[in-house]
Order: C-alpha cells, then sequence, then structure tokens
C-alpha cells in the first residue's frame, strides 16, 4: 500500500483545436508523499500546468483526459467534477499562475480570501473575517491589511495573498504554478522561504512548478523533469544533480541567470517539439547532445535507473561499455 496523497498515474491530456488535436500531457505519473515538496520543472509549453490543472480538475471544455488521479487512493477523476468537486480547494489548492495579478482591483483583498470559504461553507461572516486575518498573518501580512486593495500592496504581498487564498479551506495538497515568477529576486527567495515553512508548519505537500531547476534543488526533495508533455526525468533532486540520466535535465542545470538574476535563460539550442503532430522517437533528440542510432525512431521507455530514480533516455538501456564515453550517468 502506497503512502502517497497524491499519484498521477499515466496521465494524458488532449486539447481539441479547429485545425485537430494537441496532445499536451502524454503519460505522465508521479506520487507525492504527505508534506513532500516535489518540483515540477521544464520549459515553456511542456505541460506543467495542463498536468495540474487536471489534478483540480479544471481543464477547459476543449480537454479530454485519460488516465487516474488519485488522493489519499481514490480515484478523484472517475466521475468527473462529481468525485473532483468534494477535494477541490479543501483538499488540493492551486496557486494559479499570475494569480498574484487576478486579484479584482475593485474588491479588498480580505473579501477575496474570504470567498472560497463562502463558496465551500468552512467559515462565514465574522468567522470569516478572523480566519482571513489569520491567514494573512500565516503568510507574513499583518491582519489588519484584509482590508486594503490589491493596488495597496507589492508584488511579492499580492502573491502571498494569494496563497493565503489557496490554503483558505485547510488542504492538505498546494499545486503553485510559477510562483516566483516576475518576481524580483529578494521576493522571489523570501515567496520559496514562506513556502518552505508553510509546508514544514501545516504539514501541506507541494507541487512547486517552475522552468527553474537549480531553485527546485535549492527547495524540493523531488523533481519530474518535464519535456514535451512527457517526464524525462524524476528523482531525489541530489540525484538529478549528482547523477542525471537525461541529458536534458543536465542542460536545465547549466541554464545561467540573465544580467538581471531575474530569469535564467534556457541555453539550450532549438526549441521543444509541437505538441500538435505525433512525435517519432525521442521527442528531446533534435537538441541533444548525445543522441545516437536509436533516439531519432524509437521512443525511450521510462526506466528505473536507481531507486525511486526514472528516466526515458535510451543511454540508461544500453551496457555502458559501448556506449564510449558517452553514458547518461554521471553527465554533468
Ligand atoms: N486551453 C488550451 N487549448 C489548447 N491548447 C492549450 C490550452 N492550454 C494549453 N495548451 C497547449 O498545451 C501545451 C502545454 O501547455 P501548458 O500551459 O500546460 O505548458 P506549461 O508547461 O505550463 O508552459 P509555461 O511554462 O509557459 O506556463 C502547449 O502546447 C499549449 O499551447
Ligand atoms: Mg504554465
Amino acid at each position: 500500500m502506497s503512502e502517497a496523497i497524491l499519484q498521477v498515474e499515466d496521465l494524458h491530456i488532449w486539447f481539441d483545436l479547429d485545425e485537430g488535436e494537441l496532445h499536451a500531457v502524454q503519460g505522465v505519473s508521479f506520487e507525492l508523499e504527505p508534506g513532500e515538496r516535489m518540483g515540477l520543472v521544464g520549459e515553456s509549453g511542456c505541460g506543467k500546468t495542463t498536468t495540474i490543472l487536471a489534478v483540480m480538475g479544471l481543464l477547459p471544455a476543449n480537454a479530454s483526459v485519460a488516465g487516474r488521479v488519485l488522493f489519499n487512493g481514490e480515484d478523484i477523476l472517475e466521475e468527473g467534477e462529481n468525485t473532483v468537486a468534494p477535494h477541490r480547494w479543501k483538499d488540493i489548492a492551486m496557486v494559479f499562475q499570475g494569480a498574484m495579478n487576478a486579484f479584482n482591483p475593485v474588491k479588498r483583498i480580505g473579501d477575496q480570501i474570504a470567498e472560497p470559504m463562502e463558496l465551500h461553507g468552512t467559515a462565514r461572516g465574522r468567522q470569516a473575517k478572523g480566519r482571513v486575518g489569520d491567514l494573512l498573518e500565516l503568510v507574513g501580512i499583518p491582519g489588519s491589511r484584509a482590508d486594503r486593495y490589491p493596488h495597496e500592496f507589492s508584488g511579492g504581498m499580492r502573491q502571498r495573498a494569494a496563497i493565503a487564498m489557496a490554503l483558505a479551506c485547510g488542504p492538505k495538497i498546494l499545486l503553485a504554478d510559477e510562483p516566483t515568477t516576475a518576481l524580483d529576486v529578494m521576493v522571489q527567495a523570501q515567496i520559496l522561504e514562506l513556502l518552505v515553512g508553510l509546508t514544514e508548519e501545516l504539514g501541506l505537500a507541494l507541487v512547486f512548478v517552475t522552468h527553474d531547476l537549480p531553485v527546485v534543488a535549492q527547495t524540493c526533495g523531488r523533481a519530474a523533469v518535464m519535456y514535451a508533455g512527457r517526464i524525462a526525468e524524476e528523482g531525489a533532486t541530489a540525484d538529478l544533480y549528482h547523477d542525471a540520466r537525461h541529458p536534458y535535465t543536465r542542460l536545465l542545470f547549466a541554464a545561467t541567470p540573465d544580467l538581471h538574476g531575474k530569469e535564467k535563460i534556457i541555453s539550450i539550442p532549438g526549441s521543444p517539439p509541437r505538441l500538435d503532430r505525433v512525435i517519432t522517437g525521442c521527442p528531446f533528440q533534435p537538441r541533444c547532445d548525445r543522441a545516437f542510432a536509436p533516439c531519432p525512431t524509437v521512443t525511450p521507455r521510462t526506466v528505473s535507473v536507481a531507486e525511486r530514480h526514472v528516466a526515458a533516455c535510451h543511454l540508461n538501456e544500453v551496457p555502458a561499455e559501448r556506449l564510449g564515453g558517452a553514458g547518461a550517468t554521471g553527465a554533468r
């Protein structure tokens, strides 16, 4: 029996477009234990947001889903909205990508944080007001600021308020989508510290979605590296750093900060493949400096390369002596 609080099993998501279908998530599996922090990392368009929106049951109407999402062993997508709605916000909550810019400008912050509580009936009126104050304090904002409007908060404070809002109904899992993007480097560090503190204080499990693998390595015990809708590699962040088994992971670690230190420049030549076309062979092969014979034609299987460490790269399936030093082992 797994101890996982969240299990994502062979998740596939397709978007129905006028021109055909886009296969955004192509067989993603991962597990999260209670209180664990896991990074979901990859370049823009690799399916990170789509994956976690599926866990929340919040995909748009043009999406179809296959696979399973289990919360404490229960398949929450089995009967769509009927099975996922009772868990949304109460058990699993999300800080949306760009959430700090999504507050209604003409409503007080406190009233907006109270909305999920009123909606789910977890608290009302005076009780909800008291809880808003507690939540603000929890994320490092004086409770007295609840009656302020969004424009009176700095970017970092608005992000803290967005986190408070996600925590309103006392979830056990927080899915945070790019929670530090667009914040300056000092504020980024403060938000990361807050998220780590919350997981420790509340026993909250965290899925931290970002394109920044080095930041994940500092924050999370484990990470899943996504590429073109699939998981390229997944394991303990220390193992990914010291013993990357997929060339993409190694390159993500090597990405360098720009002059302002705000964004990491992904210094990998080329770009990910289009997901509205069928991908033949390894999706990373056209950009890979270690591609060899099977890569353009044969899809790599996801194999276990060590304990709790999987990778989908042909280099892991060939005996090391035949690779002549090109093995993914010790690829850093
Ligand atoms: N509502 C939608 N309709 C059609 N295609 C979509 C929709 N949402 C996402 N996609 C496509 O699905 C793929 C995965 O997108 P997704 O937003 O999950 O990526 P991401 O990894 O979160 O990227 P980013 O880092 O830019 O946020 C992309 O090709 C994207 O264009
Ligand atoms: Mg996204």
